[in-house]
């Protein structure tokens, strides 16, 4: 195991289950309400450039359920908003706690933070990736459909993080993904390219009726990512008709699952009624956050 999470393919598929495994028994202890407390006396330190409501909660609640603890750092109040360096931070971070978990605006300043922290760094978003994210995602896929490989997974949207997380994912379970996002909104190259050269079987079509036809699973994603804000009038344009609604649902088989990171903006990239009805799985996809998350933390931070 790498010493950072920063990718999705800072893991192997091996990893990956390893983690998912003990994330399904963390989840079943948890729910029994046996005492876990695996990783006492760790601390981890959360730094949020952006808002958050799943990461911040879900990890804070995680460390206290193994017995660790979290402490929420937002960089408007740290010395970093006054121009501390990353180098330094990332340094003295690394004597106090035992892990960083940061949300950034740049991938290069979680990159940098790793470079220089003796410590674990996780990604909590950045503009690339949201490999925490699909950590979930995946568990709640597998906890639905039994297994993984083979299964067909529709991407409808904008080709963001969480969909440039999820290419990467797809690739690493042999799962197939289908992409259909407007002209202008395609998912990273570099992670495409990346995705192909571990044996990615990646389509990218412009209908988002092609692409649910035969999937299992469809995922979206806001069409206004943090950042983003400024582009509303041209996204919401852009992206007319790529609502994940009951009239795309109906295209695709009855059995196909629905995923949502949330924040959701129903009426834009999803209607209420799909993701309240009865193929949306969004509700054990936010709850699986928690799990997967303590799992992560426990590979990273309980070294053999
Ligand atoms: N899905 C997700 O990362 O949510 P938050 O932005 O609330 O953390
Ligand atoms: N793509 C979204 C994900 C939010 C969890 C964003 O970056 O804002």
């Amino acid at each position: 195991m790498k010493k950072d999470f920063i990718s999705i393919l800072d893991i192997n598929e091996e990893e990956l289950e390893g983690i998912l495994d003990e994330a399904v028994r963390l989840k079943a202890l948890r729910a029994q309400g046996i005492p876990h407390e695996i990783l006492k006396g760790k601390n981890l330190a959360m730094i949020f450039e952006k808002s958050s409501t799943r990461t911040h909660i879900s990890f804070e609640v995680g460390m206290n359920d193994l017995g660790g603890h979290a402490l929420f750092l937002n960089t408007r109040d740290l010395q970093i908003g006054r121009g501390e360096n990353i180098r330094d931070t990332a340094r003295v971070a690394s004597r106090y706690v035992s892990a960083l978990m940061i949300r950034a605006n740049r991938h290069s300043t979680i990159e940098e933070f790793a470079r220089n922290a003796t410590i674990p760094v996780i990604n909590g978003l950045s503009d690339l990736e949201h490999p925490c994210q699909i950590l979930a995602d995946i568990m709640t896929i597998k906890e639905h459909f039994g297994s993984l490989a083979g299964l067909r997974v529709a991407w409808v949207g904008d080709g963001n993080n969480v969909c440039n997380s999820l290419i990467l994912a797809s690739a690493l379970t042999g799962m197939e993904i289908s992409i259909a996002c407007p002209k202008g909104y395609s998912p990273s190259k570099k992670i495409l390219r990346q995705a192909k050269e571990i044996g990615g079987i990646i389509r990218s079509i412009r209908s988002p009726y092609d692409a649910v036809r035969d999937a299992d699973v469809i995922v979206t994603d806001t069409w206004i990512s943090m950042g983003d804000e400024g582009e509303r009038v041209e996204r919401l344009k852009a992206f007319k008709g790529y609502t994940v609604d009951e009239a795309l649902l109906g295209h695709a088989s009855e059995d196909v699952r629905v995923l949502h990171c949330l924040p959701a903006h129903t009426g834009e990239e999803i209607s209420n009624g799909v993701i309240e009805g009865e193929q949306s799985l969004v509700w054990d996809e936010v709850e699986n956050r928690l799990h997967a998350q303590k799992a992560l933390l426990i590979k990273l931070l309980k070294k053999e």
